[in-house]
């Protein structure tokens, strides 16, 4: 397969399965064989076009006595190869975008981890933007009977911790200029803006549009984890958002100016992102879809058994009017998981109903309990 050619299909669609953080860790082989076996039967059944993921991807390392042990040559090429075992079995391109645990060991991993995907054929990412951060690059879909570009996919690597920012990096303004150039060309190329969908593993903190403030009590809270946004939020359903919001959008604490460059330029329909692992929800601020994508993974803290990808099919004609829905583990397998097993099957936002339910009665009852020795000495005297 020539990398990078990529075309819509005869009947004008694409379909592109976005796999969410993945976490693979050479330690846990049974977790691994969840993955492998989920990934295997959604290849197969969702036959996608593409599969993009969405960073946080691998580990390239292990803990002994609280030191942090880099992997073997042989233990890195396996997680690799677990990783994108369902696509090169399939042969199905990909393409990858890094998460800030890809960053974590320092410039040498994200390399690395760049420089092992492109020994696979089907990798089709070539970085060649030379701005900040690796593996930044674009990639179009030709119109399936001619040589124009019907859709132009971003890959932007939203790096890892930043102390300027006190928290998560943001995107940084020569990606933003390299961005707004490519797109320029682009369109020159074409003769008209080329509809763009955008896939960066940090969501952007236009996100919290879509919520809006409620008490600690309430069963759906999250607690707003960005500077400007610390108290109690749930999803506010007057902006058309959808979905699940298992935790709050964990962005960098400022915008770094990338969704008004988005809308300067008005390519960008839809941005996906990974990172909050419990989050699948979809919305539209000022036009572009912001959606997210949560973890396909079983080595990190997940939503039970839920893990999910996205599948987003779209037409060559109109690719801003794309369909998409969350494909979970539990359609294909129940809850039938070797790596999650008992209470840890209960979906986290559950959980959090159930702990806040737990904490009512108990206050309910101790506030019953402590009022009963008073209520006896009130009653003595009236
Ligand atoms: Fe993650
Ligand atoms: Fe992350």
């Amino acid at each position: 397969m020539e990398k990078r050619n990529l075309r819509f299909n005869k009947d004008g669609k694409f379909k592109i399965m976005v796999v969410g953080d993945t976490h693979i860790k050479f330690t846990d082989e049974v977790k691994m064989g969840d993955y492998l076996r989920m990934m295997d039967k959604f290849a197969e059944d969702l036959k996608p076009d593409l599969v993009v993921f969405m960073g946080d991807l691998i580990s390239f390392k292990h803990y002994k006595d609280g030191k942090v042990i880099d992997a073997t040559e042989e233990q890195k090429r396996h997680e690799m190869d677990c990783l994108v075992s369902a696509c090169v079995k399939n042969n199905i391109p990909f393409a990858a975008v890094l998460g800030n645990h890809d960053h974590d060991l320092g410039e040498w991993q994200a390399k690395e981890i760049l420089a092992r995907f492109n020994e696979y054929e089907n990798f089709i990412c070539i970085d060649e933007a030379g701005v900040t951060g690796f593996g930044n690059c674009n990639v179009t879909i030709k119109h399936s009977d001619s040589e124009k570009d019907a859709l132009n996919l971003w890959f932007i690597d939203s790096g890892c911790q930043s102390p300027l920012n006190d928290g998560y990096a943001s995107v940084e303004v020569d990606q933003i200029a390299w961005y707004e150039k490519t797109c320029d060309e682009l369109t020159e190329k074409n003769g008209k803006v080329v509809p763009a969908f955008l896939f960066q593993h940090m969501p952007v903190v236009e996100e919290y549009h879509f919520l809006k403030e409620t008490n600690k009590w309430n069963p759906y809270a999250v607690k707003g984890t960005v500077k400007t946004f610390k108290k109690y939020y749930k999803l506010d359903k007057r902006t058309g958002v959808k979905g699940n919001m298992g935790e709050a959008p964990c962005t960098p604490n400022v915008s770094s100016g990338e969704f008004y460059s988005w809308k300067k330029k008005g390519d960008v329909k839809a941005a996906f992102f990974g990172h909050d692992h419990l989050n699948d929800f979809i919305g539209q601020v000022d036009g572009i879809y912001l959606i997210q994508n949560k973890s396909a993974g079983f080595h990190m803290y997940g939503d039970g058994v839920r893990q999910s990808v996205r599948l987003v099919t779209v037409d060559e004609n109109c690719p801003e009017k794309f369909e998409t829905r969350m494909v979970r583990y539990q359609e294909y397998f129940g809850k039938k998981c070797d790596s999650i097993k008992g209470f840890d099957k209960i979906p986290d936002r559950h959980r959090m109903v159930l702990r806040r339910a737990i904490m009512i009665i108990t206050t309910i009852l101790s506030i019953g309990i402590l009022s009963y020795p008073v209520w006896k000495i009130v009653e003595k005297y009236i």
